[in-house]
């Protein structure tokens, strides 16, 4: 078969490399990828954005599959956009409805969700500015570290957690003046939770559901979880604490519940589902759902799974996968990100990135990458993830870590305590 998978980082490029895997594929498009997706496939040189560009290349490569790797498409609504058009309906589109990509694309919507369904969550208070003074009410009620979400889509920056309440009380009423524009006209206010995260993914047909390897991200751009958060700096799995009872109370609490949740509710739901998660004192909570995959977790997740990824996005899009066996590797992965220097804040790009070929034993997934004048070059913050497999998880980050060594480029930086707080 031929599959059309959209985006361009790094979470795309592990995909890819495991589509490109499958006996059953024929040739995989990445629309439009990057310099690394070259190796799995095909580029298309068409934005997730651009819709009208996907549907011409989708009919002119006559494509079998669509597999969606970033939220924005899906929240805008690609799987409708497919199943009502008469010429595209017939291909499956791995991800949710837009209304399903609501549970990641409105905070409100989610925690509505689990409300409903009883899934266990933070206790919040969703603000306007019609009820502003109940929103300060909530703040002076509770205690300091005070929790405030962007209901929207904000990149990754739309949520603050502050010590001072006068300065929750200022960043309430400025997210409420339009701070992020209209992700910010409805607000959440949350409980704050105090516990360990890490990120549990399935993937459902709208029916049954499989749980893929969990595993920890590490957000801050500084070793032992310092400075500014980034868009991830590496990820690690299993993850020690997420053993088989904890597993067994987050399937038990939360993703059945979510799966019967979405299909009680009408939802329509055929693709992966991201579950962040805090442990409280051994008890599973639900931070937030995104409706895709998560990165740089995908980069080690994929390393996981020993089964064919396409048969299994197969039964999601035939609603058989019930009938589909998850094999996983019991090894260890680690993910190492290389970033550009600066990042999170202005960094340069088009710099060059050599030393590629002198890694063995670890798997370059290209994230910020573009070809110029025939060489690699940076093209983002987030440059090139290394993941290495290991028999435990210092085997797998030293490995890791070797490569990030081997792979230069002018003002590289990456973290070298990846797992740093994990047995
Ligand atoms: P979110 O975008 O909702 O995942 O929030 C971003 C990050 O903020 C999470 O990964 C957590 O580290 C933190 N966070 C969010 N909500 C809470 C909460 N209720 N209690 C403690 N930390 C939180
Ligand atoms: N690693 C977290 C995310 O993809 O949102």
């Amino acid at each position: 078969m031929k599959i059309l998978l959209l985006g361009s980082g790094g979470r795309e490029h592990a995909i890819a490399w495991k589509i490109a895997q499958s006996p059953k594929v024929e040739k995989l498009y990445i629309a439009p990828g990057n310099a690394g997706t070259t190796n799995c496939g095909e580029n298309i040189n068409v934005s997730v954005a651009d819709f009208e560009g996907i549907k011409k290349a989708a009919l002119e490569k006559g494509v079998d599959m669509v597999v969606v790797g970033p939220e924005a498409p899906l929240v805008d609504g690609i799987y409708d956009f497919f199943k009502n058009d008469a010429q595209l309906k017939s291909i499956p589109v791995i991800g949710p409805s837009k209304e399903g990509a609501q549970m990641e694309g409105s905070k409100d919507f989610s925690k509505q969700f689990m409300m409903r369904h009883n899934i266990p969550t933070a206790g919040y208070l969703s603000v306007t500015k019609d009820n502003i003074d109940e929103g300060v009410a909530f703040l002076k009620s509770h205690k300091a570290p005070y929790v405030l979400k962007a209901d929207g889509l904000a990149a990754g920056k739309g949520v603050l957690i502050l010590n001072d309440l006068d300065e929750a009380i200022k960043e309430l009423d400025e997210m409420l003046s339009g701070k992020f524009g209209d992700a910010s006209s409805t607000v959440l206010l949350e409980e704050f939770l105090s516990g360990i995260e890490c990120s549990v993914f399935a993937i459902t047909d709208g029916n049954d559901y499989k749980i893929l390897p969990v595993a920890k991200d590490y957000k801050r751009i500084g070793e032992g979880d310092k400075g500014l958060n980034t868009g991830g700096m590496g990820s690690v799995s299993p993850v020690s604490f997420a053993d088989d009872v904890f597993m067994k109370k987050v399937e038990d609490r939360i993703v059945r519940p979510t799966i019967e949740g979405l299909k009680a509710d009408k939802i329509d739901y055929k693709g992966f589902l991201f579950f962040g998660l805090i442990n409280v004192g051994g008890e599973p909570y639900t931070i937030e759902y995104n409706a895709r995959m998560g990165d740089p977790e995908t980069e080690v997740v994929m390393l996981r799974i020993k089964s064919d990824l396409v048969d299994l996005l197969e039964g999601v899009a035939e609603g058989n996968l019930a009938e589909k066996t998850l094999e996983i590797d019991p090894r260890y992965a680690v993910t190492v990100m290389l970033v550009s220097g600066g990042y999170p804040e202005a960094y340069e790009k088009g710099k060059v990135i050599t030393g590629q070929d002198k890694v063995e034993n670890s798997i370059v997934f290209h994230a910020g990458t573009s070809v110029k004048d025939g060489q690699v070059v940076t093209s983002g913050g987030r440059v090139i993830a290394v993941s290495s497999y290991g028999n435990t998880k210092d085997e797998a980050l030293a490995q890791s870590f070797k490569g990030a060594q081997q792979i230069e480029f002018d003002k590289k930086y990456f973290r070298r305590d990846i797992g740093f707080d994990l047995k």
